[in-house]
Order: C-alpha cells, then sequence, then structure tokens
C-alpha cells in the first residue's frame, strides 16, 4: 500500500527526509501533482522515469522557490526575469539555459542544454522545497501518457508503489499543469499551454507571443512532451459533441438544457445516469472547468462507457489550455 499522509510540519520534514534519502514524494502543488525527487540526484531521477514509465527523451520541470534559486541552476535572460517577475510563484514554467555547475543530474533535461524552472506557489509544495534544500525535479505524479492527477488519492492510483509517500494536501487548485514557455529561441514561444496565457505573456513582454505546439505531420518538436496522445484516459472522448449517444458519458460545460440523446432527443442530463454526467462549470467559467477538467475525466473513464461525449468549449484564454489537453485526451 502507498503511504499517504496528511500535511502538517512533521509529515513535510518526513517527506523531505524521503527526497534527501533518495526517495520520491507525491508532492502537491497548485497545478496538479507531482512526483518529486533530488534533482542533482542521478539514480532517484532515473526512479520518477521508472515510476512513470516515461522515456527518458521527455525531459523534467525543476521546482525551486525563488528567481534567486532559479538562477543557481540556469541563466536567465531579461524577457525570462520580466516574465518570472510577473508570474512566479505561480502555473508557469520557464525553459532556461541550464548553467554550468548547476550539479543537475543529465537525465532531468535529457540531454537537452537547457532545463524547465518553476516556482510553484502552493505553500504545502514551497515548504517542501524549502525542507529539501536542494532543487526538486517533478513531473506530474501519473504514469506516462495518462491523466495528470490533481488529488491524493489518484495519485496512488496511477502510480501504486512506484512512489515512497504522498504529501496529502487537498486538491490541486488550477488543475491543468504549468503553461511551459520558452524565451531561448527567435521568438518567445508558449510549448504548453496552460492557466498563464500566451495574451498575458505577451502583455508583460510587450511583444507578440505565440504558440509552437508540435508539428503533428513532420513529427518536429521543440518540447519533447508535445507527443500528441498523452494526457489520456482509457474511454475514448469525442469532442465538441451536440448530444449524447447511447452507452457513452456526458461531460458538460455551461448549461446542457438542450443536450440530448442521439435517437430519442430525450434530455441527456435526465436520461444519463448520476455516474455518467460530470459538470465542469455550469456557469461556464473556464478557470472552474480547468480545475475540474482531470478530475472528471478520472471519474467519466470506466469501462461501461463505451466513450466520454464532451461539449464544445470556447477556444479563448484558459479554453486554448482546456482544448489542448482534450484533444490529446481524444487522439486515437
Ligand atoms: O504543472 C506542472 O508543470 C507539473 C507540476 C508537478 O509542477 N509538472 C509537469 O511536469 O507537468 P511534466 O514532466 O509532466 O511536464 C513537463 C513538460 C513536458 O511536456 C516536457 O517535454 C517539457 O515540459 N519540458 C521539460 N524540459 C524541457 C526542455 N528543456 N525543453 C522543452 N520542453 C521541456
Ligand atoms: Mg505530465
Amino acid at each position: 500500500m502507498t503511504r499517504i499522509i496528511s500535511v502538517s510540519t512533521e509529515a513535510i520534514e518526513q517527506a523531505a527526509a524521503i527526497v534527501r534519502n533518495g526517495g520520491l514524494v507525491g508532492m502537491p502543488t497548485e497545478t496538479v501533482y507531482g512526483l518529486a525527487a533530488n534533482a542533482r540526484d542521478g539514480k532517484a531521477v532515473a526512479r520518477i522515469f521508472e515510476a512513470k514509465g516515461r522515456p527518458q527523451f521527455n525531459p523534467l520541470i525543476v521546482h525551486v522557490n525563488d528567481i534567486e534559486a532559479a538562477q543557481e541552476i540556469a541563466y536567465m535572460s531579461e524577457q525570462d526575469l520580466a516574465v518570472a517577475q510577473a508570474f512566479w510563484p505561480g502555473p508557469l514554467t520557464l525553459i532556461l539555459r541550464v548553467r554550468g555547475g548547476s550539479g543537475l543530474s543529465d537525465l532531468v533535461s535529457a540531454g537537452l542544454s537547457t532545463v524547465a524552472v518553476r516556482v510553484p506557489s502552493h505553500n504545502t509544495a514551497r515548504a517542501f522545497i524549502k525542507a529539501c534544500g536542494v532543487p526538486i525535479a517533478a513531473p506530474s505524479a501519473n504514469r506516462s501518457g495518462t491523466l495528470s492527477t490533481t488529488t491524493p488519492a489518484h495519485v496512488a492510483q496511477s502510480l501504486g508503489d512506484g512512489v515512497d509517500l504522498i504529501l496529502a494536501d487537498g486538491v490541486s487548485k488550477v488543475g491543468l499543469e504549468s503553461t511551459v514557455f520558452d524565451c531561448t529561441g527567435d521568438k518567445p514561444c508558449v510549448l504548453r499551454p496552460g492557466a498563464v496565457t500566451a495574451e498575458e505573456l505577451s502583455e508583460v513582454l510587450g511583444c507578440e507571443v505565440g504558440y509552437d505546439l508540435g508539428n503533428k505531420e513532420s513529427g518536429e518538436v521543440r518540447s519533447p512532451g508535445q507527443i500528441l496522445r498523452h494526457y489520456a484516459p482509457a474511454t475514448p472522448v469525442r469532442l465538441k459533441a451536440v448530444d449524447v449517444e447511447e452507452g457513452e458519458a456526458l461531460l458538460t460545460f455551461g448549461s446542457a438544457q438542450f443536450m440530448g440523446m442521439r435517437g430519442s432527443g430525450e434530455r441527456a442530463i435526465d436520461a444519463l445516469p448520476e455516474g455518467s454526467v460530470a459538470h465542469l462549470s455550469k456557469d461556464g467559467d473556464l478557470y472552474e472547468a480547468a480545475a475540474n477538467l482531470f478530475a472528471m475525466l478520472h471519474k467519466l473513464d470506466r469501462p461501461e462507457h463505451k466513450a466520454i461525449a464532451v461539449m464544445d468549449i470556447p477556444d479563448k484564454g484558459v479554453g486554448v489550455a482546456i482544448n489542448d489537453r482534450l484533444r490529446r485526451a481524444a487522439e486515437k
């Protein structure tokens, strides 16, 4: 049985001791739960890849508590500093050039000359990182290619004995992984959309910020995590649904009043059993929907459902990130 302990000062100390001794800890953050290890301990980092079943070409995010600590492991340009000052601590990861002598295990950056760095805002994450006293490598705490986890129970379910201890502190508030942003190339680019949007980044930098989400046809990717099928439930996902087929589950956004069952025209929310419907946000609030997304996909991901029908979600603001995850989940 995986050990899950509720957050307290002692629990944080206990979890930090595990990391200092080369172990793996399920760590709460404001985005999703992370699978944490000492980023300077090659063996511990290798265990992360093993526990997740993650391909070793896919690099990890390193978590620290402030800009100064980020600068100890990587170089930050004026642009990096401007966005870090605006959005750290928070759901933003920066791709930075690794500093020589950073001490980071080569496995962390999978042989690239850059490293992904994030400063989380979650109080428990911050206290835990401080107690560890080292930079913390932490990918999302889920088996590779499956849904990210937003609760301690989901971490235990996804990773089982692969994790030594789960530091439990409720549900992740943002619910989607951090925005991955890269200023190291010619044009600043979002490599993974998240709660910090391209529009917000553009505003801080005073220049246009684009998306580079990988090219499916050419297979060209700037961020190895861009391999398309990802964040996926076992049950097929059907996007932009305007009705529900017999045997499907329904994931709603906004009012579901007019969603009917295909064929009968009966209202889907009346016809479906309770376990087959989940509401991302009845009010059409994109932040609420982001926070609920993974937990609700988990709930509806059941063998009795032949598919999960998802109502249309507007492609603006955080909706861009939600649709990015849904498209990956729907990819066959
Ligand atoms: O919200 C989050 O970011 C969570 C929490 C735990 O902090 N972490 C997370 O990590 O989502 P992970 O490993 O699941 O996703 C990291 C993403 C991957 O898509 C990876 O390919 C990309 O960041 N990445 C990491 N290092 C990179 C690098 N040097 N260059 C480009 N992309 C990189
Ligand atoms: Mg992940």
